[in-house]
């Protein structure tokens, strides 16, 4: 019943020029401390449970995925772990503008090649930032829900895990495409990325339905661009997920 059209919230920017690392521009500022925050949260809320794989998903498109998800790689790294993150996000992918990389091949090379072991060291580079590998995305394949779903991609989080101390995930919306679902289930953890002023509840809420019929365990949220106060424009605020999480949803 749209009488307005709609402003598209559609942004190519981090595909383009990559997401803004100010954990490591700034690692004083407001926003790195507020990334650290989020990290300390992230453990909180997954006390006595094993948490090597990470998946960061949203509603919709463009909501902060690819930056929150580099920034808290980078954070976490920081703090001494070895750290992979995969660009599974293949069909708008960022990892290669985000730390220059240079090559096409990645995770879909690796998901569809009919060897039946693939070298993982052959696709994954180093970041330039201590602690941090990254698997970029690869070409866009023409079948991305099935790769991400298939289950040479558990085999390559299986083998991932052994090599490092956490896996962060950057995975498609959930709104958006079927595939995250799946991925969804098979890691540790998810966090949802929540754009204040941008996205709607009701689309926070049928996320969260989504993640739960997928028997994901849902971290918490990470409210993006929550105060435009920091010199970089940035603000990251964390919640814990009271009023979307699994337990509460019923009451918004
Ligand atoms: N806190 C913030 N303040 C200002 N701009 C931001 C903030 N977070 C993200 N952005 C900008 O919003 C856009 C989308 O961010 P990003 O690419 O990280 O989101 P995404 O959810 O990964 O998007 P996609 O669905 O395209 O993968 C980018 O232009 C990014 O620079
Ligand atoms: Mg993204």
């Amino acid at each position: 019943m749209g009488i307005f059209k709609r402003k598209s919230r559609i942004d190519n920017n981090t595909m383009k020029n990559g997401a803004k690392l100010i954990t490591v521009a700034k690692p004083k500022s407001v926003a790195a401390e507020q990334f650290r925050t989020v990290r300390t949260n992230i453990h909180f809320m997954a006390v006595d449970r094993r948490l090597k794989t990470i998946a960061f998903t949203s509603a919709n498109i463009s909501e902060g995925k690819s930056t929150v998800a580099a920034n808290l790689a980078i954070v976490w790294a920081q703090e001494g772990k070895s750290v992979l993150l995969i660009d599974a996000d293949m069909r708008r992918p960022t990892l290669n503008s985000t730390f220059d990389l240079t090559g096409q091949s990645g995770l879909s090379t690796v998901l569809s090649s009919d060897q039946s072991e693939v070298n993982l060291n052959d696709v994954i580079q180093e970041s330039g930032i201590e602690g941090l590998d990254l698997l970029p995305s690869g070409a866009v394949p023409p079948n991305p829900a099935e790769l991400l779903s298939s289950q040479r991609m558990k085999v390559l989080l299986e083998a991932v895990q052994a090599q490092y101390d956490l896996v962060v995930l950057d995975v498609p919306p959930m709104l958006e495409v079927t595939d995250t679902q799946t991925i969804a289930g098979s890691v540790d953890g998810v966090v949802l990325v929540v754009r204040q002023g941008i996205t709607q509840k009701a689309g926070v809420r049928r996320a969260v339905e989504l993640l739960k019929m997928s028997h994901a365990h849902l971290l918490g949220y990470v409210m993006n661009d929550v105060v435009p106060e920091d010199d970089a424009g940035y603000g990251y605020g964390y919640g814990y997920g009271y009023g979307y999480g699994y337990e509460k949803e019923s009451e918004n």
